[in-house]
């Protein structure tokens, strides 16, 4: 029987859905898999937790886990970039196996990690950090190994998509949605994090990552948060025929790869657009498998153990020499597209004093960029009152867009920022 000596660094949320994992269902994964999952040693600040811990299996020193001879794979719960880093290198230099949920880390460090995984013959499993429980890793590196990705639209911020359906549903504003969020737990200790995009965009880098075999840089990811979206933007969409939603999206296109997590029109008969509350969805696109929708929980305690949990044994088995060990990532560097060079098509709201002529003057700077109009919507022209002015585009260059709103903007009849929403069909 394979077995692991297991090292837990960060006993908080998924922490402790990992240890009560391991501890409930042991017998039942020996038995699925002949992988015996002990757990030697849990690193953690804390003195107190709401459940006990044998105190021979704790430490307050993180260290002393990462050089005990007898554990053999550190499983990081800690989050964040520091000192996760420094505890995942070193755990490779000590000759030890690494099981992760974070996300930013490998998004942010992944060419140090996988150069020190493999020059230190280590491996890194890291199913839980994007999607939660939704095996999304797995499926991309070796249920689709003869596919050609590509395209991957996805909602994989649960916050965020938890707000914006509290927003469609029940017509709150943002404010009051984030607290609801807050309030069930579903956002990271910096909520910031979430409604700016940045979680998403860490998940969709280790996905580009993934998918086009080659390593996405962080950097490169355009990323446009929630904040920004008011009550009507969602009552015009829904008048227009679309939802709302975070989306993190990338794609091949004839010139490259586009990636990027912005709020997106979506058309209400989409997949993605019935995607509600805290739940996840990626869609992805292939070759050979055609249209593939992974949707579940992602994010939470037990959906994120499960992912943990799952990769402990496919590292057992790694190790065993049954399958192809996965130190091996994506070699050379992904070329990302600049966001101003992308096609796509557009929703604008103006707020614009009621005047004649006002839709000739903005529809006549739009021409002059080369960007034609499909859709209108007017509310409540009243002479003398400020009213929202909805425009719907057709594929135009994000450039053009973005020179045409800043003349726009400096028009006597704007009142109040111009919001710009990208639509995918
Ligand atoms: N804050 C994240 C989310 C948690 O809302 O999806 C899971 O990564």
């Amino acid at each position: 029987m394979q077995s692991l000596k297991i090292g837990l660094l960060g006993l908080g949320n998924i922490g402790s859905g990992v240890y009560s994992l391991i501890r409930r269902k042991r017998n039942l994964v020996t038995s699925r898999s002949g992988v015996s999952l002990e757990l030697v040693r849990i690193a953690d600040k804390r003195t107190k937790f709401p459940f006990a811990v044998p105190k021979t299996l704790l430490t307050k020193d993180a260290r002393s886990v990462l050089r005990d001879p007898q554990i053999d794979t550190v499983i990081e719960l800690i989050g964040g970039i520091h000192p996760a880093l420094e505890f995942v290198l070193e755990a490779f230099r000590n000759g030890k196996d690494v099981v992760t949920a974070n996300k930013a880390l490998l998004a942010e460090c992944g060419e140090q990690i996988f150069r020190t995984a493999e020059k230190y013959g280590r491996q890194i499993f890291f199913e839980a950090s994007v999607g939660g429980g939704i095996p999304i890793i797995q499926a991309l590196r070796e249920g689709l190994v003869s596919n050609q990705v590509q395209s991957i639209h996805s909602i994989i911020n649960g916050t965020c998509n938890f707000i914006l359906s509290e927003m469609s549903e029940r017509h709150i504003d943002f404010n009051v949605a984030l607290k609801q969020a807050q309030a069930k737990g579903y956002a990271e200790a910096n909520p910031k994090l979430d409604i700016e995009g940045i979680d998403a965009a860490h998940k969709i880098t280790i996905l580009a990552s993934l998918a086009f075999g080659k390593l996405a840089r962080f950097q490169d990811v355009y990323a446009e948060g929630i904040a920004q979206i008011r009550s009507e933007d969602i009552a015009f969409a829904d008048e227009f025929g679309y939802r709302i939603k975070l989306l993190a999206i990338v794609k091949k296109v004839t010139d490259g790869v586009e990636t990027r997590v912005q709020p997106t029109l979506v058309p209400k008969n989409h997949l993605l657009a019935n995607v509600g509350g805290s739940f996840n969805a990626i869609l992805v696109r292939t070759d050979e498998a055609g249209d593939l929708l992974f949707y579940g929980r992602g994010a939470g305690q037990k959906p994120t153990a499960s992912a943990v949990v799952g990769d402990l044994v496919a590292l057992a088995k790694s190790r065993s020499g049954e399958v192809k060990p996965r130190t091996s990532f994506p070699k050379g560097r992904l070329k990302i597209k600049g966001i101003s060079s992308i096609l796509s098509r557009y929703y604008f709201r103006f707020h614009v004093v009621d005047r004649p002529g006002v839709l000739a003057q903005i529809s006549s700077v739009l021409g002059k960029y080369q960007i034609s109009i499909s859709d209108v919507i007017q509310k409540e022209w009243r002479v003398g009152s400020v009213v929202p002015l909805i425009l719907l585009t057709h594929a135009a260059h994000e450039e053009a867009v973005r020179k045409a709103v800043k003349v726009i903007d400096q028009l006597s009849i704007i009142r109040g920022k111009s919001q710009v929403l990208r639509i995918e069909e």
